[in-house]
């Protein structure tokens, strides 16, 4: 029997080309749909690629029905943050629009089942530092979360209104790299915190700038759930496999229940490179809430999930050595010699 082909949207990316792994080895077909503006061709390993552009609806339907797709993960869009408050009109028009035009390519070719890569940055700033649950307010503080958040009513009124199924979930931060070796994270520009800390411990160079040391928090720094990609990739295989999806839409935080400070997290690069990175603290970021930690346990109950890759000093080494031997991508430091 032929294997179900599941199109991947921004597959040649970070958390998409993870999720091909993971798909292909649970018995699916991944076909990576993707313009490489922000992936690699080299990351696309387990199935055929089609280069295109997520808002174009018509060449999308054309991949769904000559790939004969059963369902769709999307995760192609833009993901800076910080880029998103100087330019609102690309996380509108990319991230949106692109929803818009999966679905529309999923009813005309009877598509049923969409998973969605959605975000902690929903939440925007909570109100206590306790662990966020799904049934929290949605307040996001930056056009990147307000993009996602309309992505996720944009879906669940088409679950409503067509029948269609969806998962969203809502990532913490995705961090380390494929335990093999083969992919890992390599943006360009990079913006996350291990891989930048990582770059400044190995290749030296100008310090790492982390932004604001005056955060109520325990130790000034701003706190985050560190999630293994490995980890976010299963559970979209256990999405798409769900029996049933509760009135059609679902959305789940994936993180690990843990936060890390971000002195924490250049602490544990330092201890993984042998060398600690140089850092110098700068002015807070416009949209940075002070702590972000999930409550995972609607994932750990409604797919059986749970975090493989349990504690941050392995997550890091996993992401150290995809930077000692990375098979794609340059060095990507915007604040290194
Ligand atoms: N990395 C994280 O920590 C994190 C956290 C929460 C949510 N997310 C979400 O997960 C998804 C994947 O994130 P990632 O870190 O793997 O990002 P990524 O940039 O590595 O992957 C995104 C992929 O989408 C492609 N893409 C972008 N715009 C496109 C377009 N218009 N048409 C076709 N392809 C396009 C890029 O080329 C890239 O390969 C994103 O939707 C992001 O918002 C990521």
């Amino acid at each position: 029997m032929a294997a179900d082909r599941i199109l991947v949207t921004g597959g040649a990316g970070y958390i998409g080309s993870h999720t091909c792994k993971a798909l292909s080895q649970a018995g699916y077909q991944p076909v990576v749909y993707d313009d490489l503006s922000n992936g690699h061709e080299g990351a696309v390993l387990w199935g055929p690629l089609v280069q295109g552009d997520v808002r174009d609806a018509e060449r999308l339907t054309k991949a769904m029905s000559d790939n004969r797709i059963v369902g769709v993960i999307h995760f192609a869009g833009l993901i800076e943050v910080g880029r998103s408050m100087h330019r609102p009109d690309l996380y509108w028009d990319h991230n949106v629009n692109g929803v818009a035009a999966v679905l529309s390519a999923m009813r005309h070719t009877g598509v049923g089942r969409l998973i969605f890569s959605s975000t902690a940055a929903v939440y925007g700033t909570p109100s206590t530092s306790g662990l966020l649950q799904e049934t929290d307010p949605l307040n996001p503080i930056n056009p990147y979360g307000d993009s996602k958040l309309a992505g996720e009513r944009m879906i669940a009124a088409h679950c409503a209104a067509f029948g269609l199924e969806s998962v969203a979930l809502r990532y913490f931060n995705a961090s380390g790299a494929d335990a093999e070796g083969q992919i890992g994270e390599a943006h360009n520009p990079e913006t996350h915190l291990i891989p930048l800390a990582i770059e400044a411990a190995l290749a030296g160079g100008r310090p790492l700038t982390v932004f604001g040391d005056d955060f109520a928090t325990s130790d000034g720094f701003c706190v985050r759930d560190y999630i293994h990609v490995a980890d976010l990739a299963r559970a979209h295989v256990l999405a798409l496999g769900l029996d049933r999806i509760d009135r059609g839409f679902e959305a789940m935080n994936l993180g690990r229940g843990v936060g890390a400070s971000v002195v924490e997290v250049i602490k544990a690069v330092g201890a993984a490179c042998g060398r600690p990175p140089v850092y110098e603290v700068g002015p807070r970021r416009a949209g940075d809430p002070p702590v972000l930690v999930a409550d995972p346990s609607r994932a750990a109950a409604r797919l059986g999930w749970r975090p493989e890759f349990d504690d941050l000093q392995t997550i890091i080494a996993t992401a150290v050595a995809w930077r000692r031997n990375r098979r794609f991508g340059a060095s990507i430091l915007p604040n290194a010699a």
